[in-house]
């Protein structure tokens, strides 16, 4: 360990992670607070706050460094009820996959119409700490990239995999022309219906996850997934494939797939090249390969282009 690390000794090593990448500032202070608040017990969530105390205090942390563990510590203050909030979404979700033996999609579209009754907000976002604000802020970020890169024009058709409780789905669909939310999960769709309600160019439809073919060729010009696809490579990287595959299918030329985030398996790398042979195995270009433009998210980005 190195010296200006001594702050971190004996933490588990998700925790000292977290903190060390909160401190670098290469983990957004929110999802540095979501990793503490999952701690497996009460004594190593003391132990971890603790240790941002005797960070703050150190003199080897420089001025930045400390000011992001300020706001960590501020965050956590701020949201007394994240902790149980965390606890019960994961709680809720592993219970469920021991129960079924995890990982099909059933397992998922039945953990997640548990995390939506727990709580709608931390059902799509635990880094929100289940603080809608936190949530509108990272949403806005997403929307605002969306744009940014172009991707956002009236009259467009988009398809939005996983749209959970609507909130990506509501934020961009002033600014194209159609949107259409799947989900496999009941509980999610009936969330995102109410914060859609009285939208007319958003339409809610529950599909099987298992592929696209509800959905004729070349019907969309923007494919978004927003934190989906780490779901399908836990059941599978096939599944993952047979939706790339089918968002070549049913892109207009000329038309994008976005994903944020490809899996949870903690290696950039892998994500990469997955989606790289993926890409070149379907006749879409990688324009995008695992950038991470956010500020209130640490999501992977990943941009695949049908030519025209
Ligand atoms: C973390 S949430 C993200 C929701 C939404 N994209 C957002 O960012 O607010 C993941 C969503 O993916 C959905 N999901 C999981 N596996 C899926 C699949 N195979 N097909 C479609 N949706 C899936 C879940 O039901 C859940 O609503």
């Amino acid at each position: 360990m190195l010296e200006q690390e001594a702050w971190l000794a004996g933490l588990p090593a998700p925790l000292r992670e977290a903190l060390a990448g909160c401190a670098e500032g290469v983990l957004p202070a929110n999802v540095a607070a979501m990793h503490l608040l999952s701690a497996s017990s009460e004594a190593a969530l003391e132990r971890a706050i603790a240790a941002v105390e005797v960070g703050l205090a150190s003199a080897l942390l420089g001025g930045a460094a400390r000011a992001r563990l300020e706001e960590l510590r501020r965050l956590i203050d701020e949201h007394p009820a994240a902790r149980e909030l965390v606890s019960a979404v994961l709680a809720e979700a592993a219970e469920h996959g021991a129960a079924m033996g995890g990982g099909g999609v059933a397992y998922w579209a039945r953990a997640f119409d548990r995390a939506a009754k727990a709580s709608a907000e931390a059902s799509v976002a635990l880094y929100s700490l289940g603080d809608p604000a936190l949530l509108n802020a990272a949403t806005a970020e997403v929307f605002d990239c969306l744009r940014g890169w172009g991707l956002l024009k009236g009259g467009r058709v988009v398809l939005d995999i996983g749209c959970g409780i609507g909130r990506v789905a509501k934020l961009v669909s002033p600014d194209v022309g159609i949107v259409v939310g799947i989900d496999i999960s009941r509980r999610m769709l009936a969330v995102a219906l109410e914060r859609c309600a009285g939208l007319s160019n958003v339409l809610l439809v529950q599909t099987s996850g298992r592929d696209l073919a509800a959905f004729p060729d070349r019907a969309f010009d923007l494919i978004l997934a927003v934190d989906v696809f780490p779901y399908l490579t836990s059941v599978g990287l096939g599944l993952v494939e047979v939706h790339v595959a089918e968002a070549a299918r049913l892109l207009r030329p000329g038309g994008d797939l976005v994903v944020l985030n490809v899996s949870y398996r903690g290696n950039p790398e892998s994500d990469r090249a997955d989606m790289a042979s993926f890409a070149a195995r379907h006749g879409l270009t990688v324009l995008r390969s695992g950038e991470r433009p956010f500020r209130f998210w640490d999501g992977l980005a990943f941009q695949l282009h049908r030519p025209v």
